[in-house]
Formats: C-alpha cells, structure tokens, sequence
C-alpha cells in the first residue's frame, strides 16, 4: 500500500509541476523575438573599369572578398585610406573609388587578362569548364610563388645513368 501511496503522491507532484512549468511558460512576458541584425546594404559603385557597371554594391562586394582571399591580400592593399574619414573604431576608412594605389591598377590589368585568358584561349580547348581565376595562379598570395618540381619529376639524368645506380668510386 505504501508504495503505491507514494507513487501516485510522485505523480501528482510531477503533474503538479508540469501544469506549473506551462503555466509559467505561459504567463512569461514576452521574449523579443530573435531577429537577426539588418542585412547590410553596400552603396552602388561609382569609379567601375573594368567590372560590369550595373553590378550592385552586394556583388561588387562578393567579387572584392574573392580576390581578397585569393591573394592573402586585405581591402587596404588595393583601397587607400580616408585620413578625413574616421570611422567608429578611430581608424580612418577607406576610399573605394579612389585609384591612388598602384596595387588597384595592377588588379584591374589582372583582371582584363584574366578574362582574356578565359575567353580567348582556355574556351578553345574541351575543358571541365574551371577556367583561370585569380586563385589558379596567386593561391593565396599577392605575388605569385614559383613552382617548385619535386625531385622526382626533376630533370632526367643523362642516358645511360640512373638515380638507383652507383657512383663509380674512384681509386683509392
Ligand atoms: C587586389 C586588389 C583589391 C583588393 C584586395 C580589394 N579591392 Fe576593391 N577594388 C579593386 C579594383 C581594381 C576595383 C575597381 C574595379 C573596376 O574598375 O571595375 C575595386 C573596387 C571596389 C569597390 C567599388 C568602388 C567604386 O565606387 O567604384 C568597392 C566598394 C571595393 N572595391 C571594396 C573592396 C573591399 C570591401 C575589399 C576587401 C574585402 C576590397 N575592395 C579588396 C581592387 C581590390
Ligand atoms: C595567369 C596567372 C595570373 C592570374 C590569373 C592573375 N594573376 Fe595577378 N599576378 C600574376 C603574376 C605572375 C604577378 C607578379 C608579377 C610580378 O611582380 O612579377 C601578379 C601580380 C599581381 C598583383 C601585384 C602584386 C604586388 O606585389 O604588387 C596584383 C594586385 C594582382 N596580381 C592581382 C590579381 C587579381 C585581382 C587577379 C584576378 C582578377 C589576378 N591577379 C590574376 C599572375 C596572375
């Protein structure tokens, strides 16, 4: 009998407290519902070259986080700074129309040969259709690193000589 008593004294507090939990679940205020922050919106872009003009502030911004990846590079490396510009951490921002770096015209050369090297010659063969990115040849850095063979694809040793075969020593 005892125990039975003390189940059901056991199943009515867990009742109780689940009709107390919904209740207070209920009765909470409120909670202010997770929205997310604002998307942020990219003013259109003024000073395009070489990039399509009717690109929008967004794409131009996607395209610039590519060749920045592309080349270890950051935005300043190609965007002078605003010295009568100071944003909210102190430092001044930077001026994405402005042409005064040298690096921002190089990449807009990059850019035109790169699309040429796409159009006029990597079209021509019956390939998967990658094409030459930014990427293909900087990998992550701003000057592009010379290619390293391996020694086993190095130059091949004179006919007649083999890596495995050994050296003739000489007479002692
Ligand atoms: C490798 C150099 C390079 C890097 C790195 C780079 N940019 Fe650019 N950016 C350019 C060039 C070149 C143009 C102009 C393209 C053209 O003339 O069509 C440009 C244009 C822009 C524009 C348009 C400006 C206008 O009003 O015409 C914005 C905005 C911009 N970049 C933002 C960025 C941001 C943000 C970053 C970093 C995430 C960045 N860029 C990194 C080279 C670079
Ligand atoms: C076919 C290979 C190739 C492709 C594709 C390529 N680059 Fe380059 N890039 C080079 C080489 C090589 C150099 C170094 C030239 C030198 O200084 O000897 C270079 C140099 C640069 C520089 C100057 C770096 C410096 O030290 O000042 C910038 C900026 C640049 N590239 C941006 C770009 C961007 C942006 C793209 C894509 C739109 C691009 N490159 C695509 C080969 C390439």
């Amino acid at each position: 009998m005892k125990t039975s008593s003390l189940s059901l004294s056991a199943a009515t507090a867990l009742l109780l407290a689940a009709t107390f939990a919904a209740t207070t679940v209920a009765q909470a205020p409120q909670a202010a519902p997770n929205v997310s922050p604002p998307p942020r919106t990219y003013p259109a872009p003024t000073n395009l070259k070489v990039l399509p003009k009717t690109l929008t502030g967004q794409q131009v911004h996607e395209i610039m986080e590519q060749w920045e990846g592309s080349l270890g590079a950051k935005c300043s490396t190609c965007h002078t700074a605003d010295p009568n510009n100071i944003g909210p951490n102190g430092r001044p921002r930077l001026n994405f129309a402005d042409d005064a770096m040298p690096e921002k015209s190089t990449a807009r050369l990059m850019f035109k040969m790169t699309e040429e090297i796409n159009k006029n010659y990597i079209s021509m063969i019956d390939s998967s259709g990658a094409g030459v990115t930014c990427g293909t040849c900087h990998r992550g850095h701003l000057g592009p690193e010379p290619y390293v063979i391996p020694p086993e694809h190095g130059p091949h040793p004179p006919m007649g000589e083999h890596p495995t075969d050994e050296k003739p020593q000489p007479p002692k």
